[in-house]
């Protein structure tokens, strides 16, 4: 990275309240999505980073850690920290939103909402997000597209108090994630997810655009934020045609590969 590339990173927004780690990282996927520096090419040092952003080192560090736990940069022992290729980017077994994990893979994404609601929660729900029986949630309901086709529909269950008034301040037809990053904060660290094979009922079938009995994945997810709260429970269906689970397992703890994995 250069440092003309570097002074292209926009100042951060102190005031508001996204952590500022969060922000760095998300100035340098921008610019690594635009195409604005190439796979490869090194990422200044952390002292740069920090004196041209106005933060300290370890917040440089932090979200630069970020990224390589993301796939996005890899580091080299003695060498500095690295743009990846873009297979490196094609890990999509880790916690991405649909939006980028449609844009790692190249293709355009977009939504249509069939509903969008506050709403008391069944038991399945309240025991995924551990609320109690008076908690509501907001419930969403989407088609999800990439590049103008259906991919999948997904149903997110997110409890009301973590984000009060997102029915007022939220586009359902964009991205829910960034939303709850930028305006609220929040970040989902985790998720535990069961994968199940199904056939496509006649009502998903006509929404997905493919014949009625057509083999779909089933995804059940819960995921945490941070401190280990649950934050989203989402039923989730996916076209079997369209769509592929890629995941790397290492055997140890530490993958020898670096964050590399060809889908
Ligand atoms: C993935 C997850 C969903 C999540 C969605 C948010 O698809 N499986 O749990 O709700 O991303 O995507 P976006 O931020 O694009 O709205």
């Amino acid at each position: 990275m250069s440092s003309n590339q570097l002074a292209q990173l926009r100042p951060l927004e102190r005031k508001s309240g996204v952590p500022l780690y969060y922000q760095i990282q998300q100035r340098l996927i921008g610019q690594i999505r635009s195409g604005e520096y190439r796979p490869g090419e090194p990422l200044p040092s952390l002292q740069e980073l920090a004196a041209r952003l106005g933060v300290s080192q370890m917040t440089a560090r932090q979200a630069v850690r970020a990224l390589c736990e993301q796939g996005l940069m890899y580091s080299k022992q003695g060498k500095g920290t690295f743009v990846s290729s873009f297979k490196h980017e094609r890990n999509f077994r880790q916690v991405l939103s649909f939006t980028e994990e449609m844009r790692m893979r190249g293709s355009t994404p977009s939504s249509r909402v069939l509903s969008f609601r506050v709403e008391a929660p069944n038991r399945d729900v309240r025991t995924a997000l551990e609320i109690g029986p008076g908690q509501k949630v907001f419930r969403l309901r989407r088609i999800r597209y990439s590049d103008g086709r259906p991919m999948g529909i997904e149903c997110s269950c997110l409890p009301q108090d973590i984000c009060p008034d997102l029915m007022e301040t939220f586009d359902p037809s964009t991205s829910l994630y960034r939303q709850l990053a930028e305006r609220y904060g929040i970040q989902m660290e985790v998720t535990d997810e069961v994968v199940e094979v199904g056939k496509a009922t006649a009502a998903d079938a006509m929404l997905l655009k493919v014949a009625t009995g057509s083999p779909i994945f089933l995804f059940t997810r819960t995921c945490y934020g941070e401190n280990g709260k649950p934050l989203e429970y989402v039923k989730s269906m996916y076209r079997g045609d369209r769509y592929k689970i890629v995941q790397r397992l290492t055997r140890g703890r530490h993958d020898v590969l670096g964050a590399s994995i060809k889908g």
